[in-house]
């Protein structure tokens, strides 16, 4: 299956993605995860993105897609992906769209989050990384047994640099903006599918699993 998730920053795509793609035995494919492993690594991409990323504005175009592009061509992504994070604005969807046509394919499905603006301030403001695995926490929805210690491998949690209250509302302002339209872009291919994003986690697995079930070939 190849597979976009879209939502607002917050919507859970990054803990969904995880369990769904490891369901449907496909590789995840994380933009934001990618851009923040180059920026603590000190590679050139992550230089060039680091301070967009902290300001809670897009990558460029040119910079993103073509890290995209690279990474769609590695062998485990031939058979099926899932997108979290990428396309982020309707220009970086019409190129995913030609991209996939030139290798004679296309999208199967783009499944929405759906959460509103309060939810999506709680969640990121309690979010925590592990700097080891990047396991995901929430310190009051999701905590580990031991404050800041990931319960999965003992690394140290931190706090995203762009998970203060600030740089969250900017960051929904930009997804209201620029990828907010994706879901009308979407829905003319007749292959968008929403679904609540709020509840408990295992729950909205299952909502978006079902809901994904007609298209797994
Ligand atoms: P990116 O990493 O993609 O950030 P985002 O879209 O803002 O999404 P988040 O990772 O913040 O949230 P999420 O929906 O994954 O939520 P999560 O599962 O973590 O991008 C970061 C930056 O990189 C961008 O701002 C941009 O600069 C750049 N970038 C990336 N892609 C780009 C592109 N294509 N073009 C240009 N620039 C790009 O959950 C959040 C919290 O909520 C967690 O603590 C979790 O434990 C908790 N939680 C999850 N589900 C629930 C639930 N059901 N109930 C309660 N808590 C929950």
């Amino acid at each position: 299956m190849r597979l976009v998730l879209v939502g607002p920053p917050g919507a859970g795509k990054g803990t969904q993605a995880q369990f769904i793609a490891s369901h449907l035995s496909i590789p995840k494919i994380s933009t934001g995860d990618i851009f923040r492993d180059n920026v603590s690594h000190g590679t050139a991409l992550g230089r060039r993105a680091q301070a967009f990323m902290k300001r809670g504005d897009l990558v460029p175009d040119e910079v993103t897609i073509a890290m995209v592009t690279d990474r769609l061509a590695d062998d485990d992504a031939g058979s099926g992906f899932l997108l979290d994070g990428f396309p982020r604005n309707v220009p970086q969807a019409e190129t995913l769209k030609k991209m996939l046509s030139a290798w004679d394919t296309r999208l199967d499905v783009v499944l929405e989050l759906v959460v509103d603006d309060d939810e999506v301030v709680r969640r990121l403001s309690g979010r925590r990384t592990c700097r080891r695995c990047g396991r995901v926490w929430h310190s009051t929805f999701d905590p580990p047994a031991q404050p800041g210690i990931c319960d999965d491998c003992g690394g140290e949690l931190f706090q995203r640099d762009d998970d203060r209250e600030e740089t969250i509302r900017h960051r929904l302002e930009v997804y209201q903006q620029q990828t907010a339209p994706l879901v009308s872009f979407y829905a003319d291919e007749g292959i968008l599918l929403g679904i609540d994003a709020t509840g408990p986690v295992d729950e909205i697995t299952e909502r978006a699993l079902s809901a994904l079930r007609r298209f797994i070939r």
